[in-house]
């Protein structure tokens, strides 16, 4: 902006050649922060939403994940859904969350960090999200964690993506109609 604001002077005044100047060098700026700024993304994948694909690989309805005591209170727990893993933590009282295990920042495993205050803590760079709902409390992160709904059924523990704006299918089946195992059983 300051040198094509310095060309629009110089040619106003009319100092031609230096404006053309000016010119040049802020074609040259604007290239070189274009250059910069695609391969920290392209590239380096910089800034990228390491969970952005949850949504788009994880099947609708409830997915069987294991029975209760497979989940020790407090504690972070791997499992995995259609091949995505998913961090599943069981509160004291008995409340369980389950997000998406790969940190949005640049895919941590969750599982492996501290769970505290409601919240878990990537191992990686110390992002912190909350567990009720996957929201990003603290960065480096700037994107939430997919969460799921939970269940129990029978003993055994069942989780569905949530969709983003919290609402849920009103038929309670998945995406091509067919009832979810939780009906079935
Ligand atoms: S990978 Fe989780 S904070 Fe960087």
């Amino acid at each position: 902006m300051g040198l094509y604001g310095a060309s629009l002077l110089c040619r106003l005044t009319g100092r031609a050649g230096a404006g053309r100047a000016y010119g040049f060098l802020g074609l040259t700026a604007v290239g070189l922060g274009g250059m910069l700024g695609g391969h920290l993304a392209y590239r380096q994948a910089s800034g990228a939403n390491h969970a952005e694909e949850v949504p788009h690989v994880v099947s609708e309805g409830w997915h069987r994940i294991g029975t209760v005591d497979e989940f020790p209170a407090d504690r972070p727990v791997r499992r995995a859904v259609d091949d995505v893993p998913v961090l599943v933590v069981r509160e004291t009282g008995g409340t369980l969350h389950a997000l998406a295990d790969r940190c949005s920042h640049l895919a941590g495993p969750l599982s492996e960090g501290t769970v505290a205050d409601g919240c878990v803590r990537c191992p990686w760079h110390g992002s912190v999200f909350r567990l009720s709902d996957g929201w990003n409390v603290r960065g480096p992160a700037t994107a939430p964690q997919p969460a799921f709904d939970t269940r129990v059924v029978d003993g055994h523990v069942e989780i569905r993506l949530r969709r983003e704006d919290g609402t849920e299918r009103p038929d309670g089946r998945a995406a091509d109609g067919t009832p979810t195992r939780a009906e079935e059983d």
